[in-house]
């Protein structure tokens, strides 16, 4: 026999069916605290198939899915040049909403958002939710305990080849709205903002290596496309903290790497892949005094404990979720999407002009997760 507790499972209706769709019906199927509804794509057989394999009990258009009452946060997981589209008419029908990154195309998209959902006493979150994660908690949790001493630079460093080789339709990845830039840089970049905060200021070169690329899985293998933003971006940012941080987002490199280390006054911290919710976390202090702090041997890393969630994409969903009906801030907020949209923008500014570009926008203090915060517990 089951007891009815009156708990309600936060509905959601899911708009886009592809690639990572797939990640989030696994993720938030396992969550009690909320219920996958409805599953919407402009192509609605695959938004059928989508909900058929996730027992999902509707499919079909937008429209359909922003009709159903119990429906209270629409999860946009459509390509970035339809996320304000969705997300705007998603808040006009009266729903929350929670999308993929980036934000938007443009901050002046962004801040439309916010401004529609502030309008209707609605909340809006943003992907990456990464940095809820076991291994960029624990970082925060080392950072904010001094083990690194005081934060004094970053290196943020993503690249590789590119996606076109295993994304079956990548050519939004290297139109405007993707790039390496803004298709890989709000995972370093909202874990860094999540670390130290706002930042004031950035200069930034880029190039584009090839105009061309070819699609290299699916259906359409062999498919030559055009490549309509730079490929290859360096950009210096400075944080109000204090810390500055040099970023390398790349997708001309033959040669695979992935860096995100924070270096204090009293050591290193090397950070997981930004883009995956565990560690490794390892620390190493400068060699004979200095070291006790980080525990470092001088020249070695030292592997840090990790604790938190690993459940995966949809965590800041459930976050959010647990604030629709419990109240308080949520995370993987809207406003720290639109600090790093205007990151990005910033980034692409300064390598277009040749110019130190100031940032306005700000982002709340950021609380790190409870240790024993567990997704998989009914709480509302
Ligand atoms: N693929 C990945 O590994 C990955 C990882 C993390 C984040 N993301 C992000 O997730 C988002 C989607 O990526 P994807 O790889 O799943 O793309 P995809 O092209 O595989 O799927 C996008 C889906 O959205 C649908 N769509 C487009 N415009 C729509 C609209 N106006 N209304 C309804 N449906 C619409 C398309 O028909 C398609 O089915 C992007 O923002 C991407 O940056 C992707």
């Amino acid at each position: 026999m089951t007891t009815d507790t009156g708990a309600r499972p936060v509905g959601i209706a899911l708009v886009g069916a592809g690639v990572i769709s797939t990640q989030y019906l696994t993720v938030l199927s396992s969550f009690p605290d909320v219920r996958v509804l409805a599953v919407a794509d402009l192509d609605i057989e695959r938004a059928r198939a989508q909900a058929r394999a996730f027992d999902v009990p509707a499919a079909g258009d937008v429209a359909s899915a922003l009709a159903i009452p119990e429906v209270e946060i629409v999860v946009n997981l459509t390509i970035p040049a339809a996320h304000a589209e969705v997300a705007t008419a998603a808040l006009q029908a009266g729903k929350h909403v929670y999308g993929e990154k980036p934000l938007a195309l443009a901050p002046s998209d962004g801040a439309r958002i916010l401004a529609e959902a502030r309008a209707r006493g609605l909340r809006v979150g943003s992907a990456p939710d990464t940095f809820l994660g076991a291994g960029l908690q624990s970082a925060a949790r080392a950072v904010r305990a001094g083990l690194i001493g005081e934060p004094v630079s970053a290196t943020a460093i993503l690249q590789g080849p590119g996606p076109e080789s295993w994304h079956p339709s990548p050519e939004f990845l290297f139109q405007y709205g993707g790039g390496p830039l803004f298709d890989m840089g709000p995972y370093y970049l909202t874990a860094l903002v999540a670390l130290f905060g706002p930042a004031v200021r950035v200069t930034a070169t880029a190039r584009r290596a090839r105009t061309h690329r070819v699609i290299g899985s699916g259906p359409k293998a062999g498919t030559s496309f055009a490549v309509e933003v730079p490929t290859h971006v360096h950009a210096l940012l400075d944080f109000a903290s204090g810390p500055s941080t040099s970023a390398t987002f790349s997708f001309d490199s033959a040669k695979p790497r992935r860096v995100l280390e924070i270096t204090g006054t009293e050591g290193t911290l090397s950070l997981p892949d930004p883009n995956t919710f565990d560690g490794p976390l390892r620390i190493q202090g400068f060699g004979g005094g200095g070291a006790s702090q980080a525990g470092g041997s001088g020249g070695t890393w030292r592997d840090l404990p990790v604790s938190g969630t690993t459940a995966g994409r949809g965590i800041g969903v459930l976050d959010m979720a647990r604030a629709v009906r419990g109240g308080g801030a949520h995370r993987a907020s809207g406003e720290l999407a639109q600090h790093v949209l205007e990151l990005m923008a910033s980034v692409t500014a300064s390598a277009e002009r040749h110019e130190v570009v100031a940032l306005e926008s700000g982002v709340p203090p950021l609380e790190t997760l409870p240790e024993d915060w567990a997704p998989e517990a009914a709480t509302v």
